[in-house]
């Protein structure tokens, strides 16, 4: 496309001002308590899209929060790229360990520091400020739609609805997603892969009230020790869940596959030393890459209960509880896979106590095929961009929302994501480069330029 390194030279440090203007905006969905914030960053992407060029651009009430959407049709006979991502953050605590406030963005050494920055209030920009260049110069070469969520980090409950209620509305050829990362600038890749999740609540009950700990204690069963033992007891000794039954639609890797997977461009050592740990933990004869890409886990996410407060005080508990999540992979169903989780959750409690498990959202995992035309396009895309042919890699994260495309608007979708996996996203200092933000954006236009040429051909 003409132009393109030359607009965005003189754009932007505006294009980043707008983003910083947006990441300012606490849109923590998760808490009523920036219900308004919420709605003022859709009302904020909105305008983005309006003064971009989007035409219809509207909010559209859910149950929920609303879905921002926009359009630009230029012609009916050229394909449509329908365009996702989401404008809520994760919320910022542990506040106390950011080095500059969540919401008031500093750039440093190249990156802008904010809750936000990059999941996805930056890659979704990206996606934004691709399709102003494109407008502004009069080389946009095919159909467009947005919608923009603000679910997607409390289980984008109420979009199934809101696809199933609009399908005419969001007919189109492909979705395009930038809300993963990719490897390293230098080693550029696409997610060919998101996981499942099945995420519950486990409550383990013992006494009636809390009991004094020497007159009652090593007589009567702990719910945090019953606990814990429960949780270890999910794992066996090579760390393989011990659910019955977990691992039976689980499609192992050919040899080949994973000769390939061998191949990543990925260090261990600079993975320990970045998160500070002398060794990784995982399933017994997987790699690194194969745990996190197409291996099932299970993780504890919080567990409380018991006296947390100053000093000590001496009690037996009558409660203890805990977060658990399960992440799964191609041919693993969350529904059926909670199910299982509870059955044997409550099989392996002993009589001195009560167990409740109670399931929260789930979602299915994805696989992204890498012999199609759109994965060609994205392919070139990201090699004009930077320099150098991507690679496949599966994520560990999940967007519960992209497996449900497919099966109510039949549309796959392309994961184009520009993060890093030490960008901290859900963690205190999330951060997002500006090299990352400027290279997406130019990613994206070639990526409209070569999957607009797929139909012609
Ligand atoms: N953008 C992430 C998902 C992600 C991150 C995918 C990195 C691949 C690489 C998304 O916002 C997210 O956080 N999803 C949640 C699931 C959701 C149901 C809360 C997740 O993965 O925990
Ligand atoms: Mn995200
Ligand atoms: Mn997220």
């Amino acid at each position: 496309m003409k132009d393109l390194n030359n607009y965005i030279e003189k754009n932007k440090s505006r294009f980043i001002d707008e983003l910083i203007t947006l990441l300012k905006i606490p849109s923590v969905s998760a808490d009523s308590a920036y219900k308004k914030d919420v709605l003022a960053a859709a009302e904020a992407v909105r305008k983005s899209l309006e003064a971009a060029g989007a035409d219809k651009t509207e909010l559209c009430e859910t149950i929920g929060f609303p879905v921002v959407y926009g359009e630009k049709i230029i012609d009916a006979s050229k394909p449509t790229i329908l365009v996702y991502g989401h404008y809520d953050v994760q919320p910022a605590d542990p506040i106390e360990l950011w080095d500059s406030p969540p919401f008031e963005p500093v750039i440093k050494d190249g990156k802008i520091y904010a809750r936000g920055a990059a999941d996805d209030k930056g890659q979704m920009y990206m996606h934004v400020k691709a399709f102003e260049f494109m407008m502004k110069t009069d080389q946009l070469p095919c159909n467009v739609k947005f919608i923009i969520e603000g679910e997607e980090e409390v289980g984008s409950v109420n979009l199934e609805a809101f696809i199933e209620a609009n399908k005419e509305k969001l007919k189109a050829d492909t979705i395009l997603i930038s809300d993963t990362s990719m490897l390293s600038l230098e080693n550029p890749s696409i997610t060919t892969g998101l996981k499942g999740l099945a995420y519950l609540e486990v409550e383990v009950t013992g006494p009636n009230r809390d009991l004094h700990s020497g007159v009652y204690g090593g007589a009567v069963g702990n719910p945090i020790n019953v606990l814990c033992e429960m949780i270890a007891s999910l794992k066996d000794e090579n760390n393989r869940i011990t659910i019955p039954g977990f691992y039976d639609k689980v499609t192992e890797a050919s040899e080949e596959e994973r000769k390939l997977m061998a191949k990543t461009p990925f260090d261990i050592e600079v993975y320990k030393n970045k998160l500070g740990i002398k060794d990784v933990s995982g399933e017994k004869g997987y790699s690194t890459i194969e745990r996190t890409g197409i291996r099932p886990t299970l993780d504890v996410n919080g567990i409380w209960g018991g006296y947390i407060g100053e000093g000590a005080k001496t009690v037996l508990p009558s409660k203890a509880n805990a977060k658990i999540s399960m992440r799964l992979v191609p041919n693993q169903n969350d529904k059926e896979i909670s199910q299982m989780f509870q059955k044997h959750f409550e099989s392996i409690a002993p009589d001195s106590v009560k167990v409740k498990v109670t399931p929260h959202h789930g979602g299915k995992p994805y696989v992204v095929s890498i012999d199609t035309p759109e994965y060609a396009a994205a392919e070139e895309a990201i090699e004009k961009a930077f320099g150098k042919m991507p690679i496949p890699v599966r994520a560990g994260g999940s967007i519960p929302i992209v497996a449900l495309f497919e099966e109510v608007l039949g549309l796959k979708s392309m994961l184009l994501g520009f993060g890093l996996d030490t960008d901290a996203i859900h963690s205190p200092n999330e951060h997002y480069g500006i090299e990352n933000f400027l290279k997406g954006i130019t990613s994206i236009v070639y990526f409209y330029e070569a999957y607009s040429k797929l139909g012609s051909n």
